[in-house]
């Protein structure tokens, strides 16, 4: 079975392409089949991982517009059991393009279930990892709708909380109206600082609110994640030793494990 989880958030800059990409890498060390699907015009995951966004024959834009099949758009990735569908800034029009079409959501799930049933079992990718642009547009829409569970990453920083609600509550509603067999992974906190207070706090607060709803692994602020996709690399091939490469890691452990475990209710919204 093809596990499809879209990494979610409608903030910007919290670590979504971050998580996406490293995850991704991750699985495929492990030796888990896995397509990365970039579904943000930004193109960072495409970018991530060495190509040029100016030089793509294919990208997503003509999976969801020419509906052209998602074979066609794959590349190999610099890590072996990877590959990656490309995105850059044509896919900006899709949103409009298909606004006024009642369809216009499940185009990715459409798509995506055309490519697996196209193949045997055995040649279906283990995982498909989504990222996200930053708004919950048509695009993350498509992306919801498309998945078996939504990855939350969400920064140690002040209004994180507030953030996190939204999103649920949006979350919530997608899943009630169009997708009642999306769970939630889990969230993701990002570029954690331990040794700042206003860090450890958000931490508690969020740990207190969602209890195991929150990855045990916390992804922390370091300098070598955020140099990794100015050399088109994951950071499991730019720096594998260093902690960010292993936090990825042990988030990845995690995820894998969620599998073994009986499928856990949606979160009933906590009061804060
Ligand atoms: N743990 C981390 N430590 C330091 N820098 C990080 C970390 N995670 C991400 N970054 C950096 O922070 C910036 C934002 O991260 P990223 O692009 O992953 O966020 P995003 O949520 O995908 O952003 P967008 O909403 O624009 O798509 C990037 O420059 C990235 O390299
Ligand atoms: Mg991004």
């Amino acid at each position: 079975m093809t596990r499809i989880i879209s990494i979610v958030n409608q903030k910007g800059g919290v670590g979504k392409t971050t998580t996406a990409v490293s995850l991704s890498a991750c699985l495929a060390m492990l030796r888990y089949r896995t397509v990365l699907i970039d579904l943000d015009p930004q193109g960072n995951a495409t970018s991530g991982l060495g190509f040029s966004k100016k030089e793509l024959n294919h990208s997503m834009f003509d999976l969801l517009i020419e509906e052209n099949p998602l074979d066609i758009i794959l590349l190999p990735s610099p890590v072996e059991n990877l590959s990656i569908a490309p995105s850059n800034n044509d896919l900006l029009s899709v949103e409009w393009e298909l606004s006024g079409e009642e369809q216009g959501k499940y185009l990715l799930k459409k798509e995506l279930a055309r490519f697996l049933w196209d193949r045997p079992a055995d040649e279906r990718p283990d995982f498909m990892i989504i990222d996200c642009p930053p708004s919950l547009g048509l695009l993350s829409l498509n992306a919801i709708l498309a998945s078996d569970s939504i990855v939350i990453p969400v920064q140690c920083e002040y209004y994180a909380l507030e953030g996190l609600t939204e999103i649920l509550a949006s979350a919530s509603m997608i899943r009630q109206s169009f997708n009642p067999r999306l769970s939630l992974e889990g969230i993701l906190l990002t570029m954690a600082d331990r040794r700042l207070n206003l860090s450890r706090q958000v931490e508690e607060d969020i740990r207190l609110a969602y209890k195991d709803y929150v990855f045990q692994t916390v992804i922390s602020r370091s300098v070598r994640l955020s140099e990794a996709p100015s050399h088109g690399l994951p950071i499991t091939l730019y720096d594998p030793d260093s902690p960010g490469a292993k936090a990825y890691l042990e988030l990845t452990q995690e995820i894998i494990d969620h599998e073994t475990k009986s499928t856990r209710p949606w979160p009933v919204r906590p009061t804060l």
